[in-house]
């Protein structure tokens, strides 16, 4: 099909659920995807944080081929090495206890916030205002916009929404019926808003001190994306409960709840037949290979901070630039604009990036991005700004 009939087809054959761009992705390789027309783009959304080690990556397709070949799923009723080693992999990384397998984030946040009631005998769940925590109905309990929820309604009792980055607002909502507070390292999906750097610390210490669960929703900033394999090692704490997703396998579907030892499921308490099964896991483990042996958190943490400083200078030159914030290669530039022209203009010049809660141009880009192609995008971005 040619790219116009692509688009005309999808039209008729898929739920419009999403605004796409109107071009067709044929494939991609390192930090570039390439049109159905040949374009070359230059991606710095990295399919929404999913593409952590570069697109077309070698050391992934080996592993998802070898082991389609071998065997992709025979159910959680049996034994496979596969997901045993991430198992292994991701307790020794996060410091935690046990994992359960899933396919996305939302269900990484399910399982979290099943698993939570059960270990605690209560109820209720604190989430922040702007949160994003997915779209299935628990997952979406806990996430804060309206217009996502209101169709549906009604979402699960029991969720309170606090001021993000207020750890007394949290203490206020608390009540006997309180089993965890749900929070992102930095949200994302409203805009990526950074806290205070003791916020994580306090809210720790203040779960721990009243015996409530701290559940951290790391499927966006974890996999090395702000320069620690998860965030929360920045600030030298551990969660109760980890959730974990998109970049995981490098775009191939997974999710993983870790929790800490001792914070369990019993049999039949949850499944899921796809979790965990062979190929997610095959490329959930090159892809952590890739990630530690050529150190790639580093390289989140040096290029994230050498566009921020550059960022920051186009801020200085341009009005339409309000704020730059981020944390490795987690970036948002906040416009004093809506972005959605800005974003296209990217398109039209090469260059893939998200404009997210209408004025904020958001960078997620592969993890092995270069100051080189930084430097491209920054041209470009710059031409489009003048
Ligand atoms: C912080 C956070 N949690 C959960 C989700 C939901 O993940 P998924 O779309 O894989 O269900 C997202 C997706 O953007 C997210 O950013």
């Amino acid at each position: 099909m040619d790219s116009k009939k692509i688009i005309e087809t999808e039209k008729k054959c898929i739920m419009q659920t999403y605004s796409r761009s109107s071009i067709v992705i044929d494939h991609g390789k390192g930090c570039y995807v390439f049109g159905k027309d040949g374009k070359k783009y230059l991606d710095l959304f990295g399919g929404l944080a999913t593409c952590s080690i570069g697109h077309g990556s070698k050391k992934v397709a080996e592993a998802v081929c070898n082991q389609a070949k071998k065997l992709v799923n025979v159910t959680n009723l049996y034994y496979t090495e596969p997901q045993v080693i991430l198992a292994k992999k991701l307790v020794k990384l996060s410091g935690l206890g046990k994992c359960f397998f899933c396919n996305s984030g939302a269900e990484a946040n399910e399982a979290a916030i099943k698993l939570a009631r059960k270990h605690t005998g209560k109820t209720d769940i604190i989430s922040t205002k702007h949160a994003f925590h997915g779209r299935t109905l628990g997952a979406l309990s806990a996430t804060w916009k309206e217009k996502f929820k209101k169709k549906f309604e009604p979402t699960l009792p029991g969720f309170t929404f606090v001021d993000y980055n207020n750890v007394e607002a949290t203490e206020n909502a608390i009540t006997e019926k309180t089993a965890a507070v749900i929070v992102e390292p930095i949200q994302g999906e409203s805009g990526i808003i950074i806290p205070d750097e003791d916020y994580l610390v306090k809210l720790k210490k203040f779960c721990e001190e009243k015996n409530i669960l701290l559940i951290l929703d790391e499927v966006q900033t974890g996999t090395a994306r702000t320069g620690k394999f998860f965030a929360y090692l920045h600030y030298n704490i551990k969660p109760d409960i980890v959730t974990l997703a998109k970049g995981l396998a490098n775009g191939v579907p997974i999710g993983v709840t870790i929790a800490k030892e001792g914070i369990d499921f019993d049999k039949s308490d949850h499944a899921s037949t796809f979790g965990g099964n062979n190929l997610s896991c095959a490329a959930a483990n090159a892809t952590i290979d890739f990630i530690l042996e050529k150190n790639l958190m580093e390289n989140a943490a040096k290029q994230g901070n050498y566009f921020m400083k550059k960022l920051n200078e186009l801020k200085n030159k341009h009005d339409m630039v309000k704020e730059v914030r981020g944390k490795g290669l987690m970036i948002g530039v906040e416009l004093n604009a809506e972005c959605k022209d800005i974003a296209n203009k990217c398109l039209e010049k090469g260059l893939l990036v998200n404009c997210v809660s209408e004025k904020v141009l958001r960078f997620l880009p592969p993890l092995i991005i270069t100051k080189k192609e930084l430097d491209i995008a920054l041209n470009i971005l710059e031409g489009v700004l003048g």
